[in-house]
């Protein structure tokens, strides 16, 4: 519009100034005092020093400086948009919660998809694991889902977290490399750690180079519970099935498209949420009692194992549609604060082991991150239903209670009093629990090769290829021959053609070992 655009005229070294007025508005300080010179600092003679004075400048400059907050220590780079869920097939004879209850109702999310070791300025087309976090801002509360597009997890306890990471991005002393370059660190660690077999094979497979975001599916990984107006448990887990199908590149396709356009996941978001493309995700339940869980011959609790769907179909319950880019991504993408212990009346915790442990992670992370307890005050992570406590203070505190109560019990009225206990408030599900306090996994997670080698005999023959062709890529870059034959050595629990198939790419004969393994391995779903 002509009536925006600045009036502009050149200073004496030749400078374009451009000055308020009409529709323009006035810049300013924080102060709010209206600028007149943004282009030279305040000095003593043309030629002369700066001056101490200049508190425009000091102001400008002490912002600037102060631009960077730590990334996330994990899941680095990300992007996010706005959507809603909505409600297709009621819930409510098993989950109390209002967003499972009525047909229809619609909740407004936000999502944040990331790679997970890479650092926020990587390559999108990496070989690593997708993070797929969801923030519904319910009318109970905020619900995270914050889960990733392989439905497994690497370790089956949360006091593994921090080595399994450690080995997964740089290696301390030469600060290289990153996610899509295999390395001994990260060799060594999973090859050390018979557990992970499953999730590399899903990492090594092509579910680990999506074509986008819009082409992932996601998963809650753990088992949940979710709890109906009586108070009845039923375990769940939770499924993202996008509309549009899932879709992967080739190796070859994401060395291209990594030199040619490191932002191309989240180019391909933008693009399409502002083009109206909205993408879609189907969200999927399945739902199972005590019974399933102790007929099922893995432990519901184990992180490191899924739930055929053959065994216990997908239930589709609602959509998740996003339609709008955030106005500024680090107001929003980077200051969201996904938890896992955000959870409201109908859903619940079990005590899977690594659940447990991010449960506690997250909130401290974020204290860090996000410098300080206040960081619910940020818009992004505010919940859209009212709220009131009697927190107070800290960094950068947006809103303490109001008025003379910052307690209680308390014998003031109201609104002085302010607010209370609820009966409908949040309850845990009141489960039995008793045993020696003791370190010690649980027996039932001893196999770790069965749901990998059924993972390995799902893919088709090309994808079979692809997957052996990424383990012998992958593992030629270790530079350890010990490494390399130790996790082939699991490999020939997985399927002996794809072990044979890595050694033979690798150089490596005679065979090694095969690993011990805890427990004998299973091919069917039901052994
Ligand atoms: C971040 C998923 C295991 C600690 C994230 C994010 C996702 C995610 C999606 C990024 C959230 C965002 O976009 O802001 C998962 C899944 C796991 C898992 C699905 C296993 C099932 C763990 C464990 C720990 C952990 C075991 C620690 C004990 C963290 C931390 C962050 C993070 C510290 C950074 C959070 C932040 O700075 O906001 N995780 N994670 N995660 N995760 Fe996990």
């Amino acid at each position: 519009h002509p009536s925006q655009s600045p009036a502009t005229h050149m200073g004496k070294g030749g400078e374009t100034h451009q000055s308020a007025g009409g529709d323009i508005p006035v810049l300013t300080t924080q102060q709010g005092v209206a600028v007149s010179d943004d282009q030279n600092t305040l000095r003593v003679g043309p030629g002369g020093p700066a001056l101490l004075e200049d508190f425009h400048f000091r102001e400008k400059i002490f912002h600037f400086d102060h631009e960077r907050i730590p990334e996330r220590v994990v899941h680095a780079r990300g992007y996010g948009a706005h959507g809603y869920f909505e409600l297709t097939d009621s819930l409510s004879d098993v989950c109390k919660a209002d967003l499972f209850g009525k047909v229809g109702e619609r909740t407004p999310t936000f999502v944040r998809f990331s790679t997970v070791a890479g650092n926020k300025g990587s390559a999108d087309v990496v070989r690593d694991v997708r993070g797929f976090a969801v923030k519904f801002y319910t009318s109970q509360g905020n619900w995270d889902l914050v889960g990733n597009n392989i439905p497994v997890f690497f370790i089956q306890d949360a006091i593994k977290f921090p080595d399994f990471v450690h080995a997964a991005k740089q290696e301390p002393d030469r600060d290289f490399p990153q996610a899509q370059t295999a390395h001994d660190n990260f060799w060594d660690f999973v090859s050390l750690s018979p557990e992970a077999t499953h999730m590399v094979c899903w990492a090594m497979s092509d579910r680990a180079i999506p074509r986008s975001f819009r082409f992932m599916e996601g998963f809650g990984v753990h088992t949940f519970r979710l709890i109906n107006a009586e108070g009845r448990s039923t375990y769940v887990k939770f499924h993202w099935k996008p509309k549009l199908g899932l879709q992967s590149v080739v190796w070859n396709e994401a060395l291209k498209i990594n030199g040619a356009d490191p932002d191309f996941h989240r180019r391909d978001l933008w693009q399409a949420i502002t083009g109206g493309n909205f993408p879609e995700w189907e969200l999927g339940v399945q739902l199972f009692d005590d019974e399933f869980a102790d007929s099922f011959p893995f432990d519901i609790l184990d992180p490191t194992k899924l739930i055929p769907e053959e065994l216990v179909p997908v239930r589709r319950v609602g959509r998740l549609v996003l339609d709008r880019m955030p106005d500024n991504f680090f107001a929003e993408t980077e200051q969201v604060a996904f938890c896992t212990q955000n959870i409201i009346p109908g859903i619940d915790f079990t005590n899977d082991p690594l659940l447990q442990g991010r449960n506690f992670s997250y909130l401290d992370t974020q204290t860090k991150r996000l410098g300080g307890p206040n960081f619910t005050h940020i818009p992004i992570n505010a919940p859209k239903c009212p709220f009131h406590n009697f927190q107070q203070d800290g960094h950068m505190a947006m809103h303490n209670p109001k008025g003379r109560a910052n307690y209680e019990p308390n014998s003031w009225s109201q609104p002085t009093g302010g607010p209370r206990e609820s009966a409908d408030g949040y309850r845990s599900f009141a489960q039995e629990q008793s045993g020696p306090k003791l370190r010690q996994r649980s027996e039932s997670f001893a196999d770790h090769y069965s749901q990998a080698r059924q993972f390995f005999i799902s893919q088709t023959p090309v994808e079979q290829t692809h997957m052996r062709d990424a383990f012998v890529f992958e593992l030629s870059k270790v530079e350890t021959p010990a490494i390399r034959a130790r996790m082939v050595s699991h490999l020939l629990h997985v399927d002996q053609k794809l072990a044979e198939g890595v050694a033979m790419g690798l150089g490596l004969s005679p065979l090694p070992r095969p690993a011990v393994a805890a427990r004998p391995v299973v091919t069917g779903l039901q052994p």
